[in-house]
This record gives C-alpha cells, sequence and structure tokens, in this order.
C-alpha cells in the first residue's frame, strides 16, 4: 500500500465509468482511494448504474465537509484525478471559487504543487472552456480529454473506458 493515498474527484459530467475503472486501476496499484463527489456527480453515478464504485473506495468526505483532510495543505494526499470532470467544476476551479469540498481540493493540489488531473467530457467546447481549461493548464494542471482511444481493440466498453483511466492514473505517477 501506498503512504499516500489519491483523492477521486467525480462531478456531473457523464462517463462515470472511468472514475470507476480509474479506482479499479489505482486500487491494483496499491493506492488507497478517497472520494469526493458532486451532488451532480451522485445522480449521474446512479443514471450511469455506476453508484457501486461508493462501496470500493476507502473513504467519502462530504461535499461541504470544509474541515476534511483534503481542504488543507497540511494533509498528505499523492495527487486527485477528476474524472469526469464537468465544465462547470473546470470552471470553478479556474476561478479559484473553493466553494465545496472538491473545488477546494483541486485548489489545494495547485497551490502544493501535487499532482491535479483533469478529465474534462463535453462536445463540443464553447470559448469559455477552452479559455478555463487554458487557465487551469498554465497553473499546473494536467488536461486529459475524456476521449477514449480504439487502437489496442478494446473488446469490452470496460476496455475502452481503461484506455482514458490509465492515461489519467499514468499522469499523475508520473510527477
Ligand atoms: C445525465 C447528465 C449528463 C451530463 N453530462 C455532462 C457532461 O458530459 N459534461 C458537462 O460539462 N456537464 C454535463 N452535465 C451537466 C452538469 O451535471 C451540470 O453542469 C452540473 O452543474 C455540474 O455540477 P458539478 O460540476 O458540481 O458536478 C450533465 C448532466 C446530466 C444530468
Amino acid at each position: 500500500m501506498n503512504a499516500s493515498p489519491l483523492l477521486l474527484g467525480i462531478t456531473g459530467a457523464s462517463g462515470s465509468i472511468y472514475a470507476e475503472r480509474f479506482l479499479h486501476l489505482a486500487k491494483e496499484r496499491g493506492f488507497a482511494v478517497e472520494l469526493i463527489v458532486t451532488k451532480t456527480g451522485e445522480a449521474v453515478l446512479k443514471h450511469e448504474n455506476c453508484e457501486a464504485i461508493l462501496q470500493n473506495c476507502e473513504k467519502i468526505h462530504k461535499i461541504d465537509d470544509f474541515f476534511a483532510p483534503p481542504a488543507t495543505g497540511s494533509s498528505n494526499y499523492f495527487g486527485m484525478a477528476i474524472l469526469p470532470c464537468s465544465m462547470a467544476t473546470i470552471g470553478r476551479i479556474a476561478a479559484g471559487t473553493s466553494d465545496n469540498l472538491l473545488i477546494r481540493a483541486a485548489d489545494v493540489c495547485l497551490k502544493e504543487n501535487r499532482p491535479l488531473v483533469l478529465a474534462p467530457r463535453e462536445m463540443p467546447f464553447n470559448e469559455i472552456h477552452l479559455e478555463n481549461m487554458l487557465k487551469l493548464k498554465r497553473a499546473g494542471a494536467t488536461i486529459i480529454s475524456a476521449s477514449p482511444y480504439f487502437y489496442e481493440h478494446p473488446k469490452t466498453i470496460e476496455e475502452l473506458a481503461d484506455t482514458v483511466a490509465k492515461k489519467v492514473l499514468q499522469q499523475i505517477l508520473k510527477f
């Protein structure tokens, strides 16, 4: 087991399976994974039949609990992935609002120079989305679009989702 846990943020963008697969892969690599899920994230998880993820993680932090460890730079998280990441959350992190625990935890990763990987899912992007993503990249985040690839000939939806989830984990471990 790695000494420092990973944070996984789940928002109300489509693609809950990416979060499910990320959790699976991170656990395989010996990470404890703690979750922060937005209110819409929880609704979309249920809608996309992925709520089992809530039973498979080390800990779930309440979205409005600013006393929880992810809210402070004194905690020892290895880094944070947000996948799938909505444009609303991208916008709030870029604006530095820190108005829920997920946004605050991402803000903490940036200020502490810890890996923060965001996997936005939207199509098409408008100019505001693109500007926010550029701002976040310049602030130190890694942006990985939730665009699966096909050249390894995935046979199942899990294998397809792994093409994104694996990339997100690799980027965190590269730090
Ligand atoms: C079924 C469903 C799918 C959605 N898919 C997306 C999406 O792929 N990308 C996105 O940016 N927003 C999507 N939304 C809209 C977000 O959920 C909405 O903007 C919400 O405010 C995001 O809040 P959060 O970032 O706090 O989770 C979706 C909403 C629903 C109900």
